[in-house]
């Protein structure tokens, strides 16, 4: 993976069909999406439960851009290698889910993968000042985490002083939550460069039909090109 801060479209495959992962991930894709964005939840840090460390082995068969994992669970650590085994190329702990993001950003490269923060709507841009150097990606939350399809909550004065902190560091900075082509603009002037979308992405396709998917994913670049 080389750096680059070019916009990127991150489709959630939360919004994909639960039953068929494999073919949903080879049809977004076939579509033109960038990075494929795995929404893990664990039912204790957020009020919802998806899956683990072997179904995201499985999907990984299927992945042939880059395997984007946020984890939305309470611990981390114990997990880390799990997620490294079933080949995460890009692994996000939340700076709330316990007291060493620290520990935990050393952990994820140490194990091998790039890392990420994710700060939830309610969580200041300073509570990660002191990762910058340990991480590759910033992720913020744009909806409180743990289901697809809320309203965007706007986060762009956040988006903005993350960009000044980070300075000329190689790190992303990643949007999480209700992006489509009326909010993407707004988060890419702040200087976001990663897009997650879930339903603004799915809407309308399927892997029998997944022309719409591609539209989908145009319509979010085009609102941000230029
Ligand atoms: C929310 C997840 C998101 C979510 C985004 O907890 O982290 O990745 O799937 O879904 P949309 O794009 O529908 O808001
Ligand atoms: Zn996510």
């Amino acid at each position: 993976m080389t750096f680059d801060r070019s916009v990127k479209i991150a489709p959630s495959i939360l919004s994909a069909d639960f039953a068929d992962f494999g073919r949903e991930i080879q049809a977004i894709e076939a579509q033109g999406a960038d990075w494929i964005h795995v929404d893990v939840m664990d039912g204790h840090f957020v009020p919802n439960l998806t899956f683990g460390p072997p179904a995201v082995k499985a999907f990984r068969k299927h992945v042939k851009t880059v395997m984007d994992v946020h984890l939305m669970i309470s611990p981390v650590d114990a997990y880390i290698d799990a997620y490294a085994d079933a080949g995460t190329d890009i692994l996000t702990a939340h700076v709330e889910a316990g007291p060493h993001s620290h520990r935990t950003m050393q952990a994820i490269r140490g194990a091998g993968m790039k890392s990420g923060i994710a700060l939830n709507p309610g969580t200041p841009a300073e509570a990660v000042e002191h990762l910058l150097d340990l991480t590759d990606l910033v992720c913020v939350m744009t909806v409180n985490p743990g289901f697809g399809g809320q309203k965007f909550i706007d986060m762009t004065a956040k988006v903005k002083k993350l960009r000044e902190m980070i300075g000329d560091r190689p790190v992303h900075i990643e949007i999480d939550g209700g992006v489509d082509p009326t909010t993407a603009p707004l988060v890419v002037a702040a200087g976001a460069d990663v897009l997650v979308a879930g339903s603004a992405v799915f809407r309308g396709g399927s892997v029998e039909n997944p022309a719409p998917y591609g539209e989908n994913i145009r319509a979010i670049k085009a609102s941000v090109a230029g």
